[in-house]
């Protein structure tokens, strides 16, 4: 009998434990460029390296690769600086095909300076789809995160996440909101609030969307949050898709 999705992504979270920092939602792995990083930080903080928001939704691999080739700006940074990010993106993308086969990819990337507008949430992946993706931002400041074992429940988190939404949508000014000041409403007192080293890439659970606001386990997607301030950031998250033949993102 064929294992199923959760039962090959349980399998490399145990081989990857064992030399890899591991949560039962995430694990982390450092793999810098094989390029001197600092003429990409530069370019990235000094915003001379511009990547506007693109969500690019169910793409096979080689599609994904294509993308990203006609797509990655090709200044300020040199020709062998854009080949090795181009090719580090495409690893992190086969990482997660390693965790969960999955032949649709979502990406997520962008060049941006922080805002207080994200604060903690939970990613999504379509109905049935494999559920562990990546995120990893090359400079700046890295993602924070809290552990499961700190969420008091999903439904907390969910009611807090409302909140957060409708504070959004309001447009409320902003009142120095940062992610730090609400993790009471949904943590344990003790509750700590983790961070992603940039140049690592953190590959963690998203909940299917059918899910989203449930009050399912803590242990079945990833609470984080970018950070509120710092410099503009290179960020890049990957994710299984759906078969478009299948699934209309909506
Ligand atoms: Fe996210």
């Amino acid at each position: 009998m064929s294992k199923s999705n959760d039962e090959r992504a349980a399998h490399a979270v145990d081989v990857w434990s064992g030399e890899n920092r591991c949560d039962p939602v995430a694990m982390f792995r450092h793999h810098p460029l094989v390029v001197p990083e600092e003429e990409l930080t530069q370019a990235i903080e000094s915003e001379r390296f511009i990547i506007p928001r693109y969500d690019v939704f169910d793409v096979e691999l080689p599609t994904l690769a294509n993308w990203l080739e006609f797509n990655l700006p090709s200044s300020p940074i040199s020709k062998e600086t854009r080949d090795a990010l181009l090719s580090d993106i495409l690893y992190v993308a086969q990482q997660v095909d390693t965790i969960n086969p999955t032949k649709w990819f979502r990406l997520r990337i962008f060049t941006e300076r922080p805002t207080t507008r994200c604060g903690f949430h939970v990613d999504t992946v379509p109905p049935g789809a494999p559920t562990w993706g990546a995120i990893k931002v090359y400079n700046g400041t890295g993602t924070l995160w809290v552990s499961p074992k700190d969420v008091r429940s999903m439904d907390l988190f969910y009611r807090h996440l409302q909140r957060h939404e409708n504070h959004r949508r309001l447009q409320l000014p902003d009142q120095g909101h940062s992610p730090c000041e609400n993790l009471t409403e949904f943590c344990l007192p003790y509750a700590t609030i983790n961070h992603v080293e940039p140049g690592t890439t953190a590959f963690f659970k998203h909940i299917n969307a059918d899910r989203h606001g449930s009050d399912h386990p803590t242990d079945q997607a990833w609470i984080h949050s970018s950070p509120s301030d710092g410099p503009s950031r290179l960020v890049v998250n990957l994710s299984p898709g759906a078969n478009p033949a299948r699934y209309r993102p909506t």
